[in-house]
């Protein structure tokens, strides 16, 4: 089942008299238990698709259908920000209340859940993220990686079908990265969520199914991890650079040494570089 279907989505944000498209023509498709990851330079129309997704933004042009519903009808927008939750970059931002368990309930509550589920609902999403025992705790007391899986519970907690990073892990220390990046993993691995991963990490992309390489508010590409960032040139005509092994696979060719197959991760960097020692 298709859990995101867009269409041709083009959007300008009211800017007396500019006519700027931040998206122009873009057609993407989600499917269930899908992590794909969409990738740009700074103002691409990373976020503002994103924000199609989860009903934040009104579709201008196109069509979108997120969980089989149609975008169009202001009567399913509720219950598309329910289906498609979201976590945000900076982990500051997206707390309401100075306990942990009640910024969840209050979530939970908005969203029409009866009170006397709401605390087992609490539990079972700090449970998914790693946080249990954090209920009576400040979000702001906690470490930046700890707030964004904070976040997620939240989010998790109302149990959506698809959920959007939105360069969650950006203002995060390494430590609290890798924690995130762990959990969106295991979400995706073992709960079989929908997940749509916006990141200019280039990186981070490594564990998607499929890319979708933004630029200008277009589709400049799609394909898997392996076919988008291995691709210097397409990456670098969208202003970014390849991750690092990629990089490291083309100075070494220019050094005459040629690895046998371009590596994505440090592991297979490693693996490629001992074949060379064989
Ligand atoms: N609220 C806004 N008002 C006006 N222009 C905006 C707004 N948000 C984003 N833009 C513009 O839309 C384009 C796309 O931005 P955005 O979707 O935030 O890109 P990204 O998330 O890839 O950095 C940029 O040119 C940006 O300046
Ligand atoms: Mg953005």
């Amino acid at each position: 089942m298709k859990m995101i279907e867009g269409e041709n989505i083009s959007h300008a944000y009211d800017l007396e008299g500019s006519v700027k498209l931040s998206l122009e023509g873009v057609s993407i498709t989600v499917q269930r238990g899908e992590l794909v990851a969409i990738l740009g330079p700074n103002g691409s129309g990373k976020s503002t698709l994103a924000k199609h997704f989860n009903a934040l933004l009104p579709l201008q042009q196109g069509s979108l259908a997120v969980a089989g519903l149609d975008a169009r009808d202001s009567a399913n927008l509720w219950e598309i920000r329910r289906r498609c939750g979201m976590v945000f970059q900076n982990p500051d931002n997206q707390f309401v209340s100075s306990v942990v368990e009640e910024d969840i309930a209050f979530g939970l509550e908005n969203f029409g859940t009866p009170p006397e589920q709401v605390p087992l609902k609490i539990e079972q999403a700090l449970q998914a993220v790693g946080m249990s025992g954090y209920e009576q705790k400040s979000p702001h007391m906690l470490s930046g990686g700890q707030k964004q899986r904070v976040a997620l519970a939240g989010v998790l907690a109302v149990e959506p079908e698809i959920i959007i990073f939105d360069e969650a892990t950006t203002m995060l220390d390494p430590e609290g990265r890798r924690e995130l990046m762990e959990t969106i993993r295991r979400l995706h691995r073992e709960h079989s969520k929908t997940i749509i991963l916006i990141t200019h990490y280039l990186e981070e992309a490594v564990i998607s199914d499929r890319v979708y390489l933004l630029k200008e508010g277009r589709v400049v590409a799609q394909g898997t991890p392996r076919e988008i960032l291995t691709d210097r040139e397409l990456l670098a005509g969208a202003g970014l650079l390849p991750p690092l092994p990629v990089q490291l696979y083309y100075d070494l060719k220019e050094e005459g040494i040629v690895l046998e197959r371009c590596p994505l991760t440090s592991e297979e960097l490693v693996e490629e570089l001992a074949g060379l020692c064989l």
